[in-house]
């Protein structure tokens, strides 16, 4: 089957050191240049469908469509998501796996993660007062770690959490830097995955006990569809899938401090306000500041979309960071506007910082309602709980670091609770 002609072509080299440069901002680059929400490049010697927006959401989430097995390149696959787990499945295996996922994001199970991520501020703040200063992102990789950690039932020492951050964000920092050498770099597996394994081994074997309620044990008792126990090495990816982009909250928790410095308006409102300041204020942190960049698959079937034909197999890529700025769906959609969150009555697919549609039925992040528990904790401490001071530092963050964040990671002077 041959391209239709409308579907715009970037001519020329792969683009791939393009990519790199432009970062977040390269889709819609092109989008602009050939106004089209959907064009054709080639990134690391393929042939790739980029689109972006929300009708283009539309159909990167409609299953039949597109699929996820073999979509990853292989680096990325090892590091960010690890081999054989639930971003790599379509289909009855997807449903099964990701049901599993979902049944542990029940209210008591979000109110415990809730109440773990207070005490653990808690304690932290206490720590900081001895100190003249703290790096907000390197503090909350460790929060965030420990409260993975005790939330899926992982047994940990406290002598161990800085090993646990720093493992644990290697993955989503190394994985998410989209540099022509990490691609081409294999990674070994991690020392995470392999204690891990073990510890899903003794469990099994009934040498270790946990909590029948914790993450730990419902994910190494799971049974896939013919009724049995996921691999060893699957089981320990998917607990991996959940402690791994819990400490990658801290990147958010890090802009939530930036965001509170760079608007202080909006910072004020937050400050008087309650709960439902606090929402706005989160919703609009994951949508102004870059985080995953873009969502991956390939084309299941060939179907025809803006008049071009996709054929099957080839890579495409939706456009999250672009489509959260997409001046059709957002007014001013750079200006940092929590009040557009006021009534608002969005879809699925216009709003997609952790990719969108549906959680049970597609690949939406499994982990959002956690997400926003942890972060309604972080900004309340951040607003009503303590004070500091930012002292002079490079705030600036660039859209073409992936991921993205303020250089100085926020320096925090002078913590001290208030009261
Ligand atoms: C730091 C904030 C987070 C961001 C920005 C984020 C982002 C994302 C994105 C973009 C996807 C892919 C969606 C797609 O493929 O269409 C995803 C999937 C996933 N996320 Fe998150 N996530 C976050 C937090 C979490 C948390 C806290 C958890 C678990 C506790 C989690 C677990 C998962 C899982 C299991 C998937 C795979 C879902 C599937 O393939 O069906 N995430 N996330």
């Amino acid at each position: 089957m041959t391209n239709d002609d409308s579907l715009p072509k970037d001519k020329g080299f792969d683009r791939s050191l393009q990519m790199l440069k432009e970062g977040y901002t390269f889709i819609r680059n092109r989008e602009n240049k050939y106004h089209s929400p959907v064009f054709e490049t080639k990134l690391l010697g393929e042939k790739t469908y980029c689109m972006v927006g929300e009708e283009a959401a539309k159909v990167f989430y409609d299953n039949g469509k597109f699929r996820r097995q073999d979509a990853a390149p292989k680096a990325v696959e090892k590091t960010l998501f690890g081999e054989g787990g639930v971003q790599g499945l379509d289909g009855e295996d997807h449903r099964q796996r990701k049901e599993m996922f979902m049944s542990l994001m029940t209210k008591d199970s979000l109110d415990d993660i809730q109440s773990i991520t207070t005490g653990v501020w808690k304690k932290y703040v206490n720590r900081w007062k001895d100190r003249e200063k703290v790096t907000l992102y390197d503090e909350s990789k460790k929060m965030m770690a420990e409260t993975a950690l005790t939330w899926a039932g992982i047994p940990f020492e406290e002598k161990d959490v800085d090993e646990w951050a720093k493992e644990l964000s290697d993955l989503f920092e190394k994985a998410a830097d989209v540099s022509i050498s990490h691609f081409l770099s294999r990674r070994s597996r991690s020392k995470a995955e392999a204690w891990i394994e073990e510890l899903v081994d003794e469990i099994r074997k009934g040498e270790r006990k946990v909590r029948e309620t914790t993450p730990l044990f419902k994910v190494s008792f799971h049974k896939d569809k013919n009724g049995e126990l996921l691999e060893l090495h699957t089981a320990a990816v998917e607990i991996l899938n959940l402690i791994r982009p819990i400490t990658a909250v801290s990147v958010y928790i890090t802009f939530l401090g930036l965001a509170l410095h760079d608007f202080p308006v909006a910072a004020e409102e937050v400050k008087e306000g309650g709960e439902e300041e606090r929402k706005r204020f989160i919703q609009e942190v994951r949508r102004y500041y870059p985080f995953f960049p873009f969502v991956i698959a390939r084309v299941d079937k060939d179907f025809t979309y803006h008049g071009a034909s996709f054929e099957e197999g080839t890579l495409t890529l939706l456009d999250l960071y672009g489509t959260n700025h997409h001046p059709d769906s957002w007014s001013k959609p750079d200006s940092f506007q929590p009040d557009r969150f006021h009534n608002w009555f969005g879809s699925p697919f216009d709003f997609i910082p952790q990719g969108g549609g549906d959680h049970e039925k597609g690949h939406r992040c499994a982990g959002e309602w956690i997400t926003l528990r942890i972060l309604n904790e972080s900004l309340r401490v951040l607003t009503d709980s303590i004070t500091y001071h930012l002292p002079e530092q490079n705030l600036k963050y660039e859209l073409n670091d992936i991921p993205s964040l303020p250089k100085s990671g926020i320096e925090l002077e002078y913590v001290k609770k208030k009261g």
